[in-house]
């Protein structure tokens, strides 16, 4: 067993060198020196070299684009033994102060290498939740006041003990919500905004900010998939695409179907959304979401910047530097790579309430 330091990301496979890069250059701006660890398609990077706590809090979940979770590293155990793995993780929370934790997760990396495991998470899981409940490491129920404890397994004897807090992570295992398509949804890109307004607005947000009456656009709209997840919380839609919408989307009577250049149009009257799903090049995008921030065309945006396919990080952080500077007034501004999106993060965007 070896005691361990720093913080454990998970991301999606094949994005660990934008994560890592991510990961490294904000702990730099945050003065702390962290190198990134990882292997390609891993689904996961370890951010070693400084104390985990203080990396946790340079690096606050919200703020990261490319983590799906973000742990704080508590221990590593290697060369676990199948016919008892307890015993040392036991050992392994003892030595790392012996807290009560508020639930258990036990988790594998959403990768190819990693889904194999997840037999193994959920058993152990069964076995170890009572063990620790005994040993007085786990609450009785489950506490959302208490810091959680991770197991996550990247293969059968070897493991990593990690902790989160839960209001600086995740609330999903393996940092996934588990959204249905509904069987009348247009296309699967509806998920992709109805999972954005669930992580990327809280509660509060979505109340305050969603509501039936409210006018939006929708940039490249075509089929139809953002388009009807507005109209069902009751907005008025402008779509905008040359392409087709699938019936239905117009059935509502809720949404104008307009044919015209997602990057020449704007509106007659400021509206309460602007969303975009253009498939172009982000630096154009992010110029184009800009300028309807600046000109008050619509007082919120969520858009999606389709990424390069390498140095995703550096393409991110240019565009969003570019946007927040054309913008030119003071924003909110929250980007992630969604579970549901691909080759691409999705950015929600808004003035800043005044103080
Ligand atoms: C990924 S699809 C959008 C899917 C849609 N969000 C949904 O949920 O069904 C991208 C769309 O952008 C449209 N598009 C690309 N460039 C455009 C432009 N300059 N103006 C308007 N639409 C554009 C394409 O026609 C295509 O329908």
């Amino acid at each position: 067993m070896d005691a361990a330091t720093g913080l454990l990301c998970y991301c999606r496979a094949g994005f660990e060198p934008d994560l890592a890069a991510e990961l490294q250059e904000k702990a730099g701006a945050a003065g702390l020196a962290a190198y990134a660890r990882t292997e390609r398609n891993s689904g996961y990077v370890l951010l070693q070299g400084a104390d985990g706590d203080a990396l946790s809090r340079a690096l606050p979940w919200r703020e990261l684009v490319f983590a799906r979770q973000k742990l704080v590293l508590l221990a590593e155990l290697r060369d676990l033994d199948p016919r008892d793995r307890i015993a040392p993780l036991l050992v392994a929370l003892r030595e790392a102060g012996g807290a009560t934790f508020g639930a258990l997760l036990v988790e594998h990396p959403d990768s190819d290498e990693g889904k194999p495991l997840a037999g193994l998470a959920r058993s152990f899981g069964n076995a170890l939740r009572p063990a620790l409940r005994k040993a007085g490491l786990l609450a009785a129920q489950d506490d959302a006041r208490r810091p959680r404890l991770h197991v996550f397994f990247v293969a059968g004897d070897h493991a990593f003990l990690c902790m989160s807090d839960p209001s600086d992570s995740a609330p999903w295992p393996l940092g996934v919500p588990r959204l249905k398509l509904l069987a009348d949804a247009p296309s699967r890109s509806a998920l992709k905004l109805d999972e954005a307004l669930l992580t990327l607005l809280d509660a509060d947000e979505r109340a305050r900010l969603l509501h039936p009456g409210m006018r939006a656009a929708d940039l490249g709209a075509a089929p139809g998939g953002w388009t009807w997840v507005l109209t069902r919380h009751g907005l008025h839609v402008t779509a905008v695409d040359n392409g087709p919408l699938r019936e239905h989307v117009l059935a509502t009577g809720q949404v104008e179907h307009l044919r015209a250049d997602g990057f020449h149009w704007q509106p007659p009257r400021p509206l309460d959304w602007m969303v975009c799903d253009m498939v172009e090049q982000p630096r154009r995008v992010a110029d184009r979401m800009a300028t309807w921030l600046r000109e008050g065309w619509c007082r919120q945006a969520i858009f999606n910047l389709k990424l390069p396919m390498k140095k995703r990080w550096q393409e991110t952080a240019l565009c969003l530097e570019r946007f927040t500077a054309q913008a030119d007034l003071p924003l909110r501004v929250r980007a992630r790579q969604l579970y549901h999106d691909r080759e691409e993060i999705t950015v929600f965007a808004a003035p800043a309430p005044r103080r």
